[in-house]
């Protein structure tokens, strides 16, 4: 294993499209940011210097961090941001995982154009699971606003309404075609014909769920949030914000050019438009100037083809990647989350949208919480977050008709390695919605899932404690729930939120805090002397 130094310079660049120009924050100049490449067991260094006006932070999103929280990115929960004019480098290693992960500013809305794929290849020597690809592509998906995004989440804030939704999505930075602007004709990827490459898809749109198509092929399905699946074919892959996904793709078609789309989960249009975001798929030997073979896009809100998706994800658990799920549970959690409308002097309506974890929509502290829990400064968060819901929840019985949500900075103590069991229920207290939670830290596996109000004595008895999939990132169906597994082997303040970022912002997310061992392995290291102050 080696040492990989890279160097990110935030800075503004001008950027042009949708017909509208304006300058944006970037990583190197680049939309999306550069990809990092490394093997498994490989130290990064990454120098994050901020040349912009904001404060940021960097997340590298699914890297464990074992026992080097400090290096996790969320501002504010495991550092103070990195101030204007001001460095630091993050420095971590990759252990025990491969496959495809990102990273991501991890402040306000930044995110939205400060992305990149992580790309982790095995071991030297250690071969894929899956027949060798000819060639592996990273495909990022990704949202664009015409106006600045600070801007719009600001505005939203102050005013207590929702923000303004997003203009168009974007394939590798680019929307596909759009009527009136000539010059955006959308990315192209080259293929040779009979030969199979490796796509690795990942969702760094702010909001929104996406399906992703491509016309007349297959797609199979081989790992997801970087751990590998039992290989499965699919005509269309969902996938939510945060996530990853990588499939093969057999060019095993005529010649010719034939669509590429990434469209909208909950508000997907029939006919392709200016949500849809469009590429090419470009045989060797096709004029450019041929007409590129198109595709039925899923309906709006195709529940079906979600949940047939997400059904068919399975760990691989193989004798070498064998599925390690906790069987006897230290803490059985029940987690509702949803929305609420909290009373607001200042906003347009006297009240303001909010969301919540039991009830408790999250205060940001203005200091790290993994400072203030290495060093024990008090009064900076609490560690009686609620095990499950203040009122029992119950979507069938009387709703309370007050949605008022408590506030506060508190956090679920864990002991290291700990046994969790968490089953996270949509409340859909306002509207019914997928929420996809992401926690830091840590993979899940997903035991189980289901529609209505999630029952305690029953669904158990259905878990799959075999080859439930592996990840960090999951959508808890909307009206539903879904339950999660894993072990606390990994000491420090972990991060669980939504990932669309508009919920996030409005309170949905919470912290673990999770104590050193006894061993000497055992133990979160010292922060960097580097780390930025508040
Ligand atoms: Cu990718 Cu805390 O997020």
């Amino acid at each position: 294993c080696m040492v990989r130094h890279y160097k990110f310079n935030v800075v503004l660049k001008n950027s042009t499209k949708l017909c509208s120009s304006k300058q944006i924050v970037t990583v190197n100049g680049k939309f999306p940011g550069p990809t990092i490449y490394a093997r498994e067991d490989d130290t990064l260094l990454v120098k994050v210097v901020n040349h912009v006006k904001y404060n940021l932070s960097i997340h590298w999103h699914g890297i464990r961090q074992l026992r080097t929280g400090w290096a996790d990115g969320p501002a504010y929960i495991t550092q103070c941001p990195i101030q204007p004019g001001q460095q630091f480098v993050y420095n971590f290693t990759i252990t025990g995982q491969r496959g495809t992960l990102w990273w991501h500013a991890h402040i306000l809305w930044l995110r939205a154009t400060v992305h990149g794929a992580i790309v982790i290849l095995p071991k030297r020597g250690v071969p894929y699971p899956f027949p060798r690809p000819h060639k592996e592509k990273v495909l990022v998906l990704g949202e664009w606003w015409k106006s600045d995004v600070e801007a719009v989440i600001n505005e939203a804030l102050k005013s207590g309404l929702a923000p303004n939704v997003s203009d168009a999505h974007t394939i590798n930075g680019q929307p596909g075609p759009v009527s009136g602007c000539t010059s955006q004709g959308g990315f192209t990827l080259p293929v040779g014909a009979s030969k199979t490459y490796l796509l690795r898809i990942v969702n760094a749109a702010l909001n929104e769920e996406l399906f992703f198509k491509i016309a007349g092929h297959q797609l199979t399905v081989v790992e997801v949030d970087a751990v590998y699946t039992k290989p499965f074919k699919t005509g269309t892959v969902i996938i939510a914000p945060g996530q990853t996904t990588n499939v093969l793709l057999n060019a095993d078609r005529k010649a010719g050019r034939y669509l590429v789309a990434a469209t909208p989960f909950m508000d997907a249009p029939i006919a392709v438009d200016n949500k849809t975001a469009t590429a090419t798929l470009h045989y060797s030997g096709t004029l450019s100037s041929s007409r590129t073979i198109l595709t039925a896009l899923p309906p709006q809100n195709a529940t079906s083809i979600a949940t047939n998706f997400t059904s068919s994800l399975r760990s691989l658990n193989s004798k070498k990647y064998p599925a390690r799920v906790p069987l006897k549970i230290d803490h059985s959690l029940l987690f509702t989350i949803g929305l609420g409308v909290n009373p607001c002097k200042t906003c347009v309506n006297g009240s303001r949208v909010v969301a919540d974890i039991n009830n408790v929509t999250f205060v940001m502290p203005n200091i790290a919480l993994l400072q203030a829990h290495f060093f024990n400064i008090s009064g900076v968060f609490t560690d009686d977050f609620p095990g499950k819901p203040p009122v029992p929840f119950n979507y069938t019985g009387t709703q309370p008709s007050n949605f008022a949500t408590t506030q506060g900075t508190r956090l679920y103590r864990l002991a290291y390695n700990s046994t969790v069991q968490l089953v996270l229920q949509d409340t859909g207290m306002i509207t019914p919605e997928n929420h996809p939670i992401h926690l830091h830290g840590f993979n899940f596996f997903v035991v189980g899932k289901g529609l209505g109000n999630f029952h305690p004595n029953k669904d158990p008895k259905n878990f799959n404690l075999v080859d439930p999939v592996e990840r960090n990132t999951i959508g808890v169906p909307s009206g539903g729930w879904t339950a999660i597994r894993f072990k606390a082997d990994n000491p420090g303040v972990w991060f669980m939120h939504c990932h669309l970022e508009v919920h996030t912002t409005w309170g949905l997310k919470m912290a673990f805090v999770v104590d050193n061992g006894k061993g000497p392995n055992e133990t979160l290291l010292p922060p960097p002397t580097d780390l930025p102050k508040c």
